[in-house]
């Protein structure tokens, strides 16, 4: 870390976290943060699923979940983005507080329960985008939803236009219930669902299937079991405990 680098974290420490999370993305749209462009080389270029990454270093999806920072965090090195997770409806999320620092490992617990402004919000900014790394979305279920399955081939169809890949998140720990989805019916039923509204995009994206890390073997090889049928890009591995 740099002593400029430094003095930024300690600032920034003092600050309640969901807080600090907020500000540090205002400080990017407001370009208050030195970024250093495009990073690659011919060492670091990355074919994925068909994607052409400048370098396989990528954003995960979290950070800039409503999509509001895209032209900065495209300029800050990372060889691809993925922001959400979105839901069809915007939802305001967990009662605060619900972000917390574990400074002495150097980690952060969230219980945020997919906050977002909902997927009609998302996707004008993600179509109001500036040309860049690619942008992939991750797709997520409104809490109180009659039929959470379909609310991952919703956002899809709204949003699939105007993103490179997708990544179904079953594996979110903050929504009740949430990671029942990831048993063998119910998943290959809702990936069913998700490939069936990715073939209706004029321009199919790659769909990528996140799992949680706490899966037991038997359990890893029925969903890549299941992936495979389906015919997902990847996984990815993993989301947080
Ligand atoms: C504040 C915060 C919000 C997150 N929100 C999402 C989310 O909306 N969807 C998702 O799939 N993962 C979400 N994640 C999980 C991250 O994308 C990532 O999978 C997780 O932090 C594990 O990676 P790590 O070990 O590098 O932290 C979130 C993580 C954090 C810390």
């Amino acid at each position: 870390m740099t002593p400029l680098e430094r003095v930024g974290l300690a600032v920034f420490h003092r600050i309640e976290p969901e807080r600090a999370h907020a500000l540090s993305l205002t400080a990017l749209r407001r370009g208050l943060v030195p970024l250093p462009g495009q990073l690659t080389s011919s060492r670091l270029a990355t074919d994925l699923a068909g994607l052409s990454l400048p370098n396989p270093v990528g954003l995960a999806a979290g950070y800039d979940k409503n999509a509001v920072a895209l032209g900065p965090l495209m300029r800050a090195g990372f060889g691809f983005l993925e922001v959400g997770a979105a839901t069809p409806r915007p939802q305001p999320g967990n009662p605060r507080p619900r972000l917390f620092r574990l400074i002495e490992d150097r980690a952060a617990i969230n219980r945020f329960g997919f906050n977002n402004d909902g997927m009609e919000a998302i996707r004008a900014r993600l179509a109001a985008r500036p040309a860049g790394v690619p942008v992939g979305l991750n797709l997520g279920a409104n809490k109180d939803s009659p039929d959470r399955a379909a609310d991952f081939a919703t956002v899809l169809s709204a949003c699939g236009a105007h993103v490179d890949f997708a990544t179904v998140n079953v594996s979110s720990p903050n929504t009740e219930k949430l990671r029942d989805l990831q048993g063998h019916e119910a998943l290959a039923a809702l990936l069913a669902g998700v490939m069936a509204a990715r073939a209706e995009l004029s321009r199919p994206v790659p769909v990528f299937l996140k799992i949680a890390p706490d899966l037991t073997d038997a359990e890893i090889d029925d969903i890549a079991a299941v992936a495979l049928e389906a015919g997902v890009s990847g996984i990815v591995a993993t989301n947080t405990d």
